[in-house]
Order: structure tokens, then sequence, then C-alpha cells
């Protein structure tokens, strides 16, 4: 190739997700595989979403754009939604819709920051988090992951790193990779920090159905000053299993979301239009069939709590939830990675890797269970129990 590369995107990683199906491509032989790979789930949208999207096709508006920040039915009912979940006031003016939650990232960090700013970001962080702030230039400081606080970032560790160029500070909640759901009160705290520093608190609450209990996961949003200093992010993929329709959303600041439409309008012109009518099918319809589903993946923490506290092959669970268990491996000094490429090629379990979660993860690997029923817990167990690396 005669000319050059954005050094930026040079120095970012492989995604991680592609490379780890790498290792069993081609795979013929041995056990049928348990993927523990992807947070996405199996199971598909209900029918009547399929067949409402087909109706919905004949509409020659369909394949039309949609206005730059998503369908103002689509803002009104995200907006009631929430509203509805955690209180106070929220408007359409405050959403808007993107194509998918990591799109709702990227916008985000592009209205806030500019190369050479910095953003907080916990370890282990979200590896696409990590990937855009790369490519922008803006540099992620590293809150360091805490085994000893059930994996929540510490807020003190976070007030000692902000500084002058600070621009964000980034929660997931909960938290892809380790599973953890941060507690209200350190979530408030998080909030108060970044308002004392003039700074937004950016929440992703990608995995926010598939919380254990019915209480909300924090108090932000009843503030009526909460447009002053939270930035939320959702994805529509998880709660409806419509990963492949590119539906997400950011709620905001008014002032906000009338920058990020500018970066949308270039990037994408508006969510797709079709995801945007199943989002808005299932806001209306779905609340049954998304509890049906939560309460599926509560069944699936405690399968995996279980095993993990019976089984005696060294692996340790370090927290779980939502669609998600960090766990310690026992190959003590071996890097996560080789690790992961056992479990994959040896025993047909399929994970990711710490380190494709941030520095210093060598000694962990994520299980994800959207994809892996209870009944299947067992049968990982055993074949965890047969780990041996030469
Ligand atoms: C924390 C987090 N944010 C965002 C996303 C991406 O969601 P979407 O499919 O809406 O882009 C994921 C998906 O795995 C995620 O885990």
């Amino acid at each position: 190739m005669a000319y050059r590369l954005n050094p930026l995107l040079g120095a970012v990683v492989e995604p991680p997700i592609a490379e780890v199906h790498g290792w069993i491509a081609g795979r013929t032989a041995g056990p049928p595989l348990i993927d523990m790979a992807q947070a996405v789930p199996r199971y598909a949208p209900p029918a009547a979403m399929t067949r409402h999207l087909q109706e919905r096709l004949a509409d020659p508006e369909i394949v039309r754009y949609a206005p730059i920040v998503g369908l103002p039915d689509l803002r009104a009912a995200f907006a009631a939604h929430l509203q509805g979940t955690y209180g106070g006031r929220i408007a359409a003016e405050n959403v808007a819709v993107t194509a998918g939650c990591n799109q709702a990232f990227c916008l985000v960090m592009m209205t806030l920051a500019q190369a050479g700013d910095e953003v907080i970001l916990p370890l282990p962080y979200y590896f696409n988090h990590q990937m855009w702030l790369d490519m922008l230039g803006v540099r992620a400081v590293h809150l360091a992951f805490r085994p000893d606080r059930g994996g929540v970032p510490d807020p003190a560790e976070a007030a000692a790193k902000i500084g002058p160029r600070t621009r964000a500070i980034v929660l997931v909640s909960p938290n892809n990779p380790t599973g953890a759901i941060y507690p209200p009160a350190a979530i408030t705290a998080f909030q108060a920090l970044a308002r004392r520093h003039d700074i937004p608190l950016v929440l992703d609450e990608t995995y926010k159905d598939f919380l254990p209990g019915d209480d909300a996961a924090h108090g932000l949003f009843a503030d009526p000053a909460w447009p002053d200093g939270l930035v939320q992010l959702y994805s529509f993929s998880k709660a409806f299993a419509m990963a492949g329709h590119r539906v997400g959303a950011v709620t905001a600041a008014p002032a906000l979301i009338a920058q990020l439409a500018k970066a949308m309008d270039c990037v994408a012109i508006c969510a797709p239009r079709l995801g945007q009518e199943a989002a808005l099918y299932g806001l209306g319809h779905l609340a049954p069939w998304v509890a049906g589903n939560r309460a599926t993946m509560r069944e699936r923490v405690g399968a995996v709590e279980g095993v993990f506290r019976a089984n005696g092959s060294g692996y340790s669970l370090v927290s779980c939830g939502a669609y998600f268990a960090y766990v310690r491996h026992p190959h003590a000094g071996r890097a996560a990675k080789d690790v992961s490429r056992h479990l994959a090629r040896d025993l047909g379990i399929l994970t990711v890797p710490g380190s494709a979660f941030g520095p210093g993860q060598e000694d962990f690997v994520r299980f994800a269970f959207a994809n892996v029923g209870a009944e299947a817990m067992p049968e990982m167990a055993r074949r965890l129990a047969e780990s041996r690396m030469a």
C-alpha cells in the first residue's frame, strides 16, 4: 500500500470478539461448543414484533430518512419509559436515537472531548469505549479494578485523577465485563464528583433491563437539574433481542443533543428506520416479555454462582450479574489470552480474555451467558475441572 493510514487507528487493538471467534474457525472435532464469548441473547424477538415490522414495511415512509435524532414518537416513548423507571422529568427533547449504544458512546465522546482531552474510565473497561477514545486521541484515565469492592470503582481515586483536561467520567452498570451492579450510592457519589468539576457522568445502562430487583438502579433522574451533569446511554439490542437492528439512545441536556446531532448527521444521518419502529413497538408492547427474559437471566446468574461455588476447578467467580461472570483463572502467571484460547480449543468453551478489557486483567476471563442456558452450566463446570495447561 503506497499511502499512509491514520496512526491513531493503527495503534488500536483488533476487535476482540472477532479474534476469539478466529480460535474456533473450522472447528469440527471436540465436544459441542459452549459459546460464552459474545453478550447477545440467543432467543429471537417475539413473533408479534416481526409481524408488526412486516406490516410497517408497506408504509412508503419506512425507506426514507428519519429525523436526525430519531422518530419523534420513539423519542417521546423512550423518555416516558425512562421517566416511568426513574421518576423525575425526562422529555422527548432530552433523547437522541442512535444506531446502537456503541454509536451513542462515540457521538457523546465526540461532542464532549477533543484530542488531548481526558476521560475517566474504570478498569476493566468495555473494550469499544477504550478503542473509540484511542481513535479520537482522547486519553482514557483508568481507575483501578477493585475486586475487594465487588468490582465497583472508587470515587476517591477518580477525584484524585480529575485534571483540567478531564471531560467526563464513564461508568457502565450493570457492568460489562464484570457483571457488577453498582449500588445507587456509588453511582450518586460519581455523579456528585462529576458535578463538582462541571463535567458529566456518562452512564452506560445497556443492561439496565437485567437488574435482579425491581428497585431503580439510581435516583439521578429524580433531581430536576439532572441534565446539567448526566448523560445516559442505552441499547435496545439486548432488551428486545434486536442487536442487528442497531438502535440505541442518548438521554441528556438538549444543548448536548443539538451538538451531537451534527455528528450524527455526518456519520449515519439517522438510526436505521425499521429498527426505530422495532424499538417503538417494543416499548409499547414488550414489557412483560422483557420481564420474562430478566427472570431467565436471573436464573442463569443463580446457576453460574452455584456451579462456581461448588466446583473444584480453581476457576473462581469474582463478580456476576446481567449477562456476565468475571472469573479468576487458576493458571497463575499465564496470559489471559492463552487461558481463553486453551478453554476454546481444548475444552470447547468460548470466553473473552480479561486482557481485552484493559491492563492488569491477565488473571481474569469473561464468561457471557446471554447465549447459554442454565442447563449448560454444570457441563461448563465439568469441563473447567479438566482445565490443564502445558
Ligand atoms: C456496555 C455496552 N455498551 C454498549 C454496547 C453496544 O450496544 P449496541 O448493540 O446497542 O451498540 C454493548 C454491547 O455489548 C455493551 O456491553
